[in-house]
């Protein structure tokens, strides 16, 4: 016997039972995202490997573990599967000078990102972001941060995401950074050894990552050495920002919960930092993370003399679809479903399909013959509206039998008005 294929580990079939669920949500997405004044962009899924490493950092476990490189790809040209969106926004924004025509450039994109992770529920190797980016020289206003946060919190929303909860925090400036490391791994000096093998790794490159390490040995030494809720210390520039998004969504009646040592995985962030969880999504309950990166565009290319701000966020789609209370997409119902009872009536049965695609009305057929009752039940399961019968009779009379399959109702219609008659009733 040949071989059967299964989907590869870590990826899935959207089949189309499920797949109106993901129309829905894209289109909700993309209503409300306009409605922020966000444009969709649109990005190749491979870009050049460089491109990550330099923009998510080297001792992320996204580029270190995760990046899946193009195997064909030829040497000089080293090519991965985008693990992420933002990388390629900005990629795109320095490429097509967006600087240059706007001050501030409002993007967002959906689709389908790549890491080598090991699956597990909620973990995919093929998975679907939502992501938001907004970008530019007017970017750096603390009220972008609150909008972006807004904007994810709206999405969620609309989406019924049970129980999301937002959990910010901010890594301060660029300059507040450097000084925060050069504390943090004074105070872990003495523990270096002691933390586990990542974070040793992490520490000269990026301390940071040891304050929301999961692994118990370093929490137990973060919690003795840093405190368990004790705030980084920022400059008061920063916290004066922090104070003004904080203000801003307590304006608009957004919860959220200051976490000291959220940091996230990614290299590229400062000032703002976030993470939006859901109830009953188990370990991997992160629906939506990501926060400011301004300095980000110098590090891809930008111009030197601008000063850029960008803040953004990505959410899960997978992870939105296992927290919402929907799971079940309403069956997609077609208007018309041709019957033709004699192979030979197929020609005609075909013609009908046309004229009623032609008038836009969604119409499907067999083209299988059959017992009538067997063709009935298979227009049941089309959740067609009306079934167009050309049987014996009809054939030689030129017409049409036209059942309404909600009322068992039943008429015969001309050949050349059907049409018109199936316009009418859907009207
Ligand atoms: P991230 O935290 O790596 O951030 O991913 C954002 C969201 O994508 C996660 O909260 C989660 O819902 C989903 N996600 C990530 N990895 C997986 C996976 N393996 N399987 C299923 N879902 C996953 C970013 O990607 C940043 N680019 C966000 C950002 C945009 N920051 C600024 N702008």
């Amino acid at each position: 016997m040949n071989k059967t294929f299964s989907v590869p580990r870590g990826t899935s079939d959207i089949l189309p039972d499920a797949a109106p669920l993901w129309e829905e949500l894209e289109t909700k997405a993309r209503k409300i995202c306009k409605s922020y004044g966000y444009r969709e962009i649109r990005t190749p899924v491979y870009e050049d490997t460089n491109l990550f490493s330099r923009s998510l950092g080297q001792t992320s476990d996204v580029v270190n573990k995760q990046l899946l490189e193009l195997a064909s790809a030829k040497e000089d040209e080293g090519l991965a599967l985008r693990p992420e969106g933002t990388a390629s926004v900005v990629r795109s924004y320095l490429e097509n000078s967006f600087d240059k025509k706007e001050q501030l450039s409002k993007f967002f994109y959906i689709g389908p990102m790549f890491r080598g992770e090991r699956p597990q529920k909620g973990r995919l190797r093929q998975f679907h972001q939502i992501g938001v980016e907004a970008i530019g020289i007017d970017g750096a206003s603390p009220f972008h941060d609150a909008e972006i946060l807004a904007l994810a919190m709206h999405l969620l929303q609309e989406f019924n995401v049970q129980g999301p909860k937002l959990k910010i925090n901010s890594l301060g400036s660029k300059e507040d950074k450097e000084h925060i490391s050069i504390w943090l791994r004074t105070e872990f000096t003495k523990h270096k050894n002691e933390l586990c093998e990542d974070c040793q790794n992490r520490f000269e490159r990026n301390v940071f990552r040891v304050l929301d390490c999961k692994n118990e040995v370093c929490r137990k030494v973060v919690n003795a050495v840093i405190g368990k809720d004790k705030a980084l210390p920022l400059s008061d520039n920063s916290l004066k920002y922090f104070g003004y998004v904080q203000k801003a969504l307590k304006d608009s009646g957004i919860n959220f919960e200051i976490s000291p040592h959220l940091v996230r995985g990614l290299d590229y962030y400062t000032h703002t930092v976030f993470e939006i969880t859901a109830e009953g999504l188990g370990s991997q309950d992160a629906v939506g993370a990501g926060g400011r990166y301004d300095r980000l565009l110098d590090d891809l290319g930008g111009n030197e003399k601008t000063e850029y701000g960008a803040i953004g966020f990505a959410l899960g789609i997978e992870r939105i679809l296992l927290a919402t209370e929907k799971k079940q997409a309403e069956p997609q119902a077609i208007d018309a479903f041709v019957i033709e009872t004699q192979p030979e009536y197929q020609h005609r049965a075909f013609q009908l399909l046309s004229d009623l695609r032609k008038n836009s009305i969604s119409a499907t057929a067999s083209f299988s013959g059959g017992s009538m009752k067997s063709l009935m039940s298979r227009a049941n399961k089309a959740s067609a509206r009306f079934a167009l019968i050309i049987g014996d009779q009809e054939y030689k009379d030129k017409t049409v039998s036209v059942k309404n399959m909600s009322t068992g109702q039943q008429e015969t219609v001309q050949l050349s008005e059907v049409v018109e008659v199936i316009k009418k009733k859907l009207n």
